[in-house]
């Protein structure tokens, strides 16, 4: 039986820092640097009473319900994140701990365990959830896959700019409404120190260097993936969702992953005339040249019509939400999927039966790029967001207040201020227990 996401749900946290209106002005910068260059108009910030527990916890309830289903139905709750603030006790015990608190029954024969590898952490659960279900070990139960994150920086690091806070919560079942998680996959991976925390809430990071080891993972994966999906034709996939740290990011990598996908295709050879032939290596002394010829054809690519079209076909409407939220890390692919999916029922395109092309990537480093097959439930299922509501409804934070906010959510600082935002029938931060564990409570 096929498996796969058979429903997914997004909780973005309940603020937003506007970086044209409010950010570029205090860095002195060009609004165009952040809205252009990066691709960002905005960051989600948790409000005083969210976090990563609130915020998978949210995005889980309102799936479940959605799915008319209870606890028993669920015999694995996986969390992925790169935010956690315990070594010990996985984040999924703190969002069973909250469902039970709305939902008849518990979650008592359910696997938990939380994953981590950076940002592809919230992919290798999935992957988890998906051979666990083939294996056959579920008995007729679901899996809830949640990625969660607060993508915070130091104040005035590189990647401040690019912080973002929310969560994505997946039903992975058989017989899946939304898409089948294919066996086809690759893999890229290395020992890198591009990002990392070691024992450190927000992450050293070498930014210019992290782009790079993105997309020299990102090239190896693709190989590894033809090896199993054999040759690759752009047109061959509906939507490419990527790992997405800020719009810009994908903006490079989808056009080295066209120009690898174009190699040897009818499209190479149609665009010969306008812009050559994609360099061979064998047709070069050394490396320098074969790689300046290389990144000179890339560029001439890039300009072109053809690419333009595949482009705004495959890759835009993936991008629609995470320019309004930023990067959340775990989640980040997951929200494209969902981003582009949704632009396209919004736009009546069909796309049961079409292939996507999933792109996750993980500092450390590792990429993971694998096929998914449309299937016929998706636009019911992915109309039942409440996304744009979300974005609408968040509370747009002053200079100032972000600078509290982000004081806040700093393990090492005790900052008490009131929230900014009204909780409603949500779960809230509500303080600490008596071994300093984080505490939960739903309001109505
Ligand atoms: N108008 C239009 N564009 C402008 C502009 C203006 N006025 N001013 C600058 N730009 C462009 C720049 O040309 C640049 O675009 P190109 O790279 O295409 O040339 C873009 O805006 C960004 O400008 P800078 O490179 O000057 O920005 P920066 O150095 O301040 O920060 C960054 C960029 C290093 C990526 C930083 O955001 C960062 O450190 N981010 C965190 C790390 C990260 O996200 N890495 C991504 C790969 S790793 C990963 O994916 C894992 C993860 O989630 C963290």
């Amino acid at each position: 039986m096929p498996t796969g996401i058979d429903g997914v749900e997004i909780r973005t946290g309940n603020l937003k820092l506007d970086l044209a209106e409010t950010f570029a002005p205090e860095k002195d910068d060009d609004p165009a640097k952040y809205t252009k260059g990066l691709g960002l108009h905005a960051s989600s910030f948790p409000d005083t009473y969210e976090d990563i527990v609130t915020m998978a916890a949210n995005a889980a309830k309102r799936l479940m319900e959605r799915k008319g289903l209870q606890p028993d139905d669920i015999g694995r709750i996986d969390v992925a994140t790169e935010s956690a603030f315990d070594h010990a006790k996985p984040v999924s015990t703190y969002v069973a701990g909250c469902l039970e608190q709305v939902f008849e029954g518990d979650f008592h024969h359910a696997n938990k365990g939380e994953r981590k590898f950076a940002c592809i952490a919230g992919t290798q659960a999935l992957d988890d959830a998906v051979n666990w279900i083939e294996a056959g070990k579920n008995r007729g139960r679901a899996a809830l896959v949640i990625a969660t994150d607060t993508a915070l920086y130091e104040r005035g690091d590189s990647g401040e700019a690019t912080q973002g806070a929310g969560a994505v919560a997946m039903l992975v079942d058989e017989d899946p409404d939304l898409v089948t998680v294919d066996p086809d996959q690759g893999y890229g991976s290395a020992d890198e120190t591009d990002f990392l925390k070691p024992n450190q809430q927000f992450p050293s990071v070498d930014g210019k260097r992290s782009m790079q080891v993105y997309l020299a993972r990102m090239r190896e994966a693709l190989t590894d993936f033809e090896r199993s999906w054999g040759d690759t034709h752009p047109d061959q996939f509906a939507l490419v969702p990527f790992h997405t740290p800020f719009p810009g990011m994908v903006r490079k990598a989808a056009v080295l992953g066209f120009r690898h996908l174009m190699r040897g295709t009818d499209i190479e050879d149609a665009l010969e005339s306008e812009i050559g032939r994609q360099p061979r290596r064998d047709d070069f002394a050394d490396d320098e040249a074969f790689m300046d010829a290389l990144s000179e054809y890339t560029d001439a690519l890039g300009e072109t019509d053809r690419y333009a079209e595949w482009y705004d076909d495959t890759i835009e409407s993936t991008l629609a939400i995470s320019r309004h939220v930023g990067n959340w890390y775990t989640g980040s692919v997951h929200l494209a999927r969902a981003a582009g999916l949704r632009e396209a029922a919004q736009a009546g395109v069909d796309l049961a039966g079409e292939h996507l092309l999933v792109a996750s990537y993980g500092s450390g480093a590792q990429a993971e790029i694998h096929a998914e097959t449309v299937q016929d439930g998706w636009e019911a299922e992915i109309e039942q967001l409440n996304v744009e509501d979300q974005l609408d409804d968040r509370y747009d934070i002053s200079w100032s207040e972000y600078e509290t906010i982000h004081e806040v959510h700093d393990y090492d600082e005790t900052t008490d201020v009131d929230p900014f935002t009204t909780p409603s029938r949500e779960f809230v931060f509500d303080g600490w227990g008596r071994m300093g564990e984080r505490k939960y409570t739903y309001v109505e």
